[in-house]
Order: structure tokens, then C-alpha cells, then sequence
């Protein structure tokens, strides 16, 4: 876990928060035990912004990977994932431990059908 919330503490200085300065890191934790990292990276057009656990998400699902341990995510304030992370999260990594971090070291963890009980799927 330690090394997890690391890597999304190291991923926060990457991201491009130009409107909100709010950085997000992330690091995902595949199967065979590879991590992966994402950062929020904000559009002029704001809409477009993709939020730093979505980018490793599909960074990870983009090199393969499709079953995972845990993920991670560092934000500089108390705060938990948007509604649409928590879709995507439960939706491609299953119900996994998530690791959120503050800038102050303090990490609260939930199980992710915890933070989106009675998700959408299309399979039952
Ligand atoms: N953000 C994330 O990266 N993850 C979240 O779960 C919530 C929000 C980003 C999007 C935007 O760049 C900034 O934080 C402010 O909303």
C-alpha cells in the first residue's frame, strides 16, 4: 500500500489543473503487480478535463492490463472521487481497496462498491 500511495503522491506533480490548480495523482495496481500512473489533466473546452484515476485507468486497459489489486489517489484536500471515477472504477477494476491520500499523509481506504453501492452495469 505504502508504495501505491507513493507513486500517486509522485503522479500529483505531473498533473495540468491550469483552471481549478487542483492536482490529482493516481496509481493503479495491476494483477501481475505492475503499477501504473495517471494526473488530471484540465482543457480550455473544461469539459474535456480527464480526472487523474480515469487517465490510469484507461492508460492501464490501453497496455493490456484488465484485472487489478488496488488503487491510489493523492489529492491536495479531504476529499473522495467524482461520481464518474467511481462508475469507471467500479465498472473496469471490480471492487478493489482505493487508497486516498492528502498532502498531509493521512489515508482513508474504501472498497469501491463502497463508494458507488448499486453501480450501473449492463451484466448482472
Ligand atoms: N479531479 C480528479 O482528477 N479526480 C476526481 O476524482 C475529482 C476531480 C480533477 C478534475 C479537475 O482537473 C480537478 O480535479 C478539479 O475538479
Amino acid at each position: 500500500m505504502e508504495k501505491l500511495v507513493q507513486k500517486a503522491c509522485e503522479m500529483r506533480q505531473f498533473a495540468h489543473a491550469p483552471h481549478s490548480h487542483f492536482q490529482v495523482g493516481a496509481a493503479l495496481l495491476t494483477q501481475d503487480g505492475t503499477i501504473i500512473g495517471g494526473c488530471n489533466i484540465e482543457s480550455d473546452s473544461y469539459g474535456l478535463t480527464i480526472c487523474a484515476e480515469r487517465n490510469a485507468i484507461f492508460t492501464a486497459y490501453a497496455q493490456g492490463h484488465r484485472k487489478f489489486q488496488a488503487l491510489s489517489i493523492a489529492m491536495n484536500s479531504n476529499s473522495t472521487p467524482c461520481g464518474a471515477c467511481r462508475q469507471i472504477i467500479v465498472e473496469l477494476c471490480g471492487n478493489i481497496p482505493v487508497y486516498i491520500a492528502d498532502l498531509t499523509g493521512s489515508i482513508v481506504t474504501f472498497q469501491s462498491y463502497d463508494l458507488l453501492p448499486h453501480h450501473f452495469t449492463l451484466t448482472t
